[in-house]
C-alpha cells in the first residue's frame, strides 16, 4: 500500500521542526547552504553556523566575490574544506550565469552539486517533485516497505520507492515540505534505534511495523 502523502503532511503541519532554513522565502542560496552544512553536521550544529555564514555572506554574490581565506575562515571547524572550495566554486558559476538553474539537471551541472543537493535544492527551493535519498529517507523507505536487501545496493531501489511516494497528488502540491516531512519522521519518530512506531503517522501501512522489522532496518551489507 502507498502511504499517503496527505497523511504525512498533517503530521508535518503540527510537528515541523522549527529549523532556521525554514524560515522565510525560500531563497535558494539560504536552502543550497543548509544542505550543504548538513551533509557533515547536524542539525542542531549547523543553526548558528548557518546564521553566521550568512550574516558574513548575505548573497550568493558576496559568497563569490569573497577571497577564498574568508570562505575557509567563515568554514573552520565545519571540517572537509574541500566541501568549502565546492560552495566557493559553486557561487562564482551561479553568479557567472545570473543565478541558480531551478531544474535538478540544471543545480547537478554546478560545480560541487551532487544528486542529493540537486534533489534537495530542486524540492525544497524550486519545489521540483524529487526526493533526496540520505541516510533518514532511505531507512524510512526501507522500513514502510520493509525492503530487506542490504544497502548501498538496495539505493536505487529505496530511491524508486521514495519517487513514487512523490507521484501523490498531496505531495506534488508541496515538494519541498513533503521531503522535509520525511527528513523529520526519519529524525524524530523513524529514528535509527527504537522508532517511535506508536506516534507515526505512516504506521498504518508501514509493513516494518506489521512484521516487526522496523528496528532491525535498513540492513547494510557486511565490509
Ligand atoms: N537534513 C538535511 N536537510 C534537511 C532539512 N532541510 N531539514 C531537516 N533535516 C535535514
Amino acid at each position: 500500500m502507498l502511504p499517503a502523502a496527505s497523511l504525512l503532511l498533517e503530521w508535518y503541519d503540527r510537528h515541523r521542526r522549527a529549523l532556521p532554513w525554514r524560515e522565510g522565502s525560500g531563497d535558494p542560496y539560504r536552502i543550497w547552504l543548509s544542505e550543504v552544512m548538513l551533509q557533515q553536521t547536524t542539525v542542531a550544529a549547523v543553526g548558528p553556523r548557518w546564521r553566521r555564514f550568512l550574516a558574513r555572506f548575505p548573497s550568493v554574490e558576496a559568497l563569490a566575490a569573497a577571497p577564498w581565506a574568508d570562505v575557509a575562515e567563515e568554514w573552520a571547524g565545519l571540517g572537509y574544506y574541500a566541501r568549502a572550495r565546492n560552495l566557493h566554486a559553486c557561487a562564482q558559476a551561479v553568479v557567472a550565469r545570473g543565478g541558480f538553474p531551478d531544474t535538478v539537471e540544471g543545480l547537478r551541472a554546478l560545480p560541487g552539486i551532487g544528486a542529493y543537493t540537486a534533489a534537495a535544492v530542486g524540492a525544497i527551493a524550486f519545489g521540483r517533485e524529487v526526493v533526496p535519498l540520505d541516510g533518514n529517507v532511505e531507512r524510512v523507505t526501507s522500513r514502510l516497505a520493509a525492503v530487506e536487501a542490504p544497502l548501498p545496493g538496495a539505493r536505487p531501489a529505496l530511491a524508486a520507492l521514495a519517487q513514487q511516494w512523490m507521484e501523490q497528488p498531496a505531495a506534488r502540491e508541496r515538494p519541498g515540505d513533503f521531503v522535509q516531512a520525511i527528513f523529520d519522521l526519519g529524525a524524530t519518530i523513524c529514528t535509527p534505534r527504537n522508532p517511535a512506531c506508536a506516534l507515526c503517522p505512516w504506521r498504518q501501512g508501514c509493513e516494518g511495523f506489521r512484521t516487526g522489522l522496523a528496528p532491525s532496518l535498513p540492513r547494510k551489507a557486511a565490509k
